[in-house]
């Protein structure tokens, strides 16, 4: 009977992406975040959904193991991974950002240590400004680095910005916007266009 199988990131942002599956008619009367349960069913048991670490989601698009995955923009960029990006679902805002303790130049030919959970996108971001730097990466609670002077700064995602004022922390420079996308396997969309079109014609609907 099922479809289609959808991957979904657990965290933040899982919680408006059901609510937003649901307002589409998209229902799973089994789900429960804080269950430890991995696998969850739609209502009319068309949609079989992954609930995963959201850093996996493009995994296992990329794998074909889900035919869609509803991740947020970061982990697309840093992943570097090769699927399709079809809709913006405008939840889960925030932006990527440089910040520091201290304003400090961003200067060409400078080299600093930058703490974060997205050593690529950092990398490319200073490599545009003529800087080298050494990532250090960490799994989490970034704001730390510059505070005990392990980093120069960091390069990590703001929503309320609450983390950052919390530390005592500078907004450097604003990297770029980012939100929660629909991504689809390359493959998968040739087999199953019709379910999928359908799938994200009614996401697209609420979205708008
Ligand atoms: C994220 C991010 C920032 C914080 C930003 O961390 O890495 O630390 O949220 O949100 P804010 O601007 O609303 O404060 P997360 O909550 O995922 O926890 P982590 O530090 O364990 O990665």
């Amino acid at each position: 009977m099922e479809q289609i199988t959808l991957a979904i990131g657990k965290g933040r942002t899982a919680k408006d992406a059901i609510k937003l599956l649901e307002k589409a008619n998209i229902t799973f009367p089994d789900f429960n975040g804080d269950s430890r349960k991995l696998i969850f069913y739609s209502a009319d048991k068309t949609i079989k959904m992954l609930y995963v670490k959201s850093v996996d989601v493009t995994t296992y698009v990329e794998q074909g193991a889900a035919h869609i995955g509803i991740v947020g923009r970061d982990n697309i960029l840093e992943q570097e991974a090769d699927l399709y990006e079809f809709l913006d679902l405008k939840i889960g805002q925030c932006r990527f950002s440089v910040a520091s303790l201290h304003d400090i130049a961003l200067q060409k030919g400078k080299t600093i240590k930058v703490a974060t959970k997205y050593p690529n996108i950092a990398k490319q971001f200073f490599a545009k400004k003529g800087m080298t730097i050494e990532a250090i990466k960490l799994n989490g609670s970034v704001e730390l680095a510059p505070l005990i002077g392990m980093s120069d700064c960091i390069v990590d995602i703001v929503e309320t910005g609450s983390t950052i004022r919390e530390n005592g922390l500078t907004i450097i420079e604003d990297i770029e916007h980012i939100s929660t996308r629909v991504v689809v396997n390359k493959a998968s969309f040739a087999t199953k266009t019709d379910e999928i079109q359908r799938f994200i014609e009614k996401l697209k609907v609420v979205v708008e």
